[in-house]
């Protein structure tokens, strides 16, 4: 148990602890609405995570976060909406009336993200989604929900994609990885979700003056805030959505479930994070 526990506290579970920026965004709304609260990394091995999470309100918490590698297997200890079961892992859990729910805010810190960074994006009939992976089904699930009609899922391993097809139906188009070239002309939106671009990976090469020009380019790589991508889209004029504004606006239900008030994403705390990803 954490020392100094605060009476309305909620944490990030993962293994091993992680860094992770979800301290300071809750920290930040806490102090800007004026709520008694509080936020903490728990770091829960496998063999201990059935019994923190069955007893996580006598463990000091009213809900919480989750990340790597409690995501799925979370599901089978909660009560999980449809998201977190139509994406197969949950990110946020909370007691409503004595039973421990679990969502998944990745789809809707997608979707906001993109409706703050443009206001047509959903316009497009066809988008081209990049990997297969967790991140993938939250935005190919945000996507479809959002009504846009065709969804080219490429994937280096094809197979992945074909079962998110599978699962999802027949506006989910499998691409080979080699093919994504041919279908940009058509997309009015292009999203990364691979580790391509990220710190210490290589980068995502995509042809991206093949893309029209009101096309939207969004990465949910924030390790460079500017990924490799983003720049050859900006440079280009297109309009960009980056992996920061993402992780802000998927935290904003966590912390209104927890502690009763939905928080803004402000420029001041988009400011916060990007000096701590600097530092970083
Ligand atoms: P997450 O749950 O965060 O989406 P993941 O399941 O590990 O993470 O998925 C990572 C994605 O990045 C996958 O789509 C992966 O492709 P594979 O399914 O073929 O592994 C993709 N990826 C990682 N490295 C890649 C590379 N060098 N080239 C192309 N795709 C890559």
């Amino acid at each position: 148990m954490p020392n100094q526990i605060k009476p309305h506290a909620a944490c990030l579970i993962g293994w091993p602890a992680a860094h992770s920026r979800s301290p300071l965004i809750h920290h930040h709304w806490l102090r800007a609405l004026g709520l008694d609260g509080g936020y903490s990394i728990e770091s829960v091995p496998p063999e201990g995570f059935a019994e923190f999470i069955l007893n996580l309100s006598k463990h000091g918490y009213i809900g919480g976060n989750i990340t790597i590698p409690h995501k799925e297997r979370v599901l089978k200890l909660t009560a999980p909406d449809q998201r977190a079961r139509a994406v197969g892992a949950a990110n946020t859990l909370w007691y409503d009336h004595g039973t421990l729910r679990a969502t998944n805010t990745d789809i809707e810190g997608f979707i906001d993200n993109l409706d703050h960074s443009s206001d047509d994006w959903d316009h497009a009939d066809d988008a081209l989604v990049l990997g297969a992976g967790g991140a993938s089904r939250a935005v190919v699930f945000g996507l479809l929900e959002r009504g846009i009609k065709r969804i080219h899922l490429a994937n280096r391993t094809i197979g992945r994609a074909q079962a998110i097809a599978h699962q999802f139906g027949a506006r989910v188009l499998p691409l080979p990885w080699e093919d994504i070239n041919s279908v940009l002309p058509r997309v009015g939106l292009l999203v990364n979700t691979t580790s391509l671009g990220m710190y210490g990976q290589p980068p995502l090469e995509v042809a991206t003056e093949r893309l029209p020009a009101e096309a939207v380019v969004a990465d949910l790589v924030y390790v460079p805030l500017q990924t490799p991508l983003l720049a050859a889209a900006r440079a280009r004029g297109l309009r960009t959505a980056d992996g920061l504004g993402m992780l802000l606006y998927q935290a904003v239900r966590g912390f209104e479930l927890w502690f009763g008030q939905r928080p803004e994403v402000t420029p001041e705390l988009r400011e916060l994070l990007e000096s701590d990803l600097t530092v970083a």
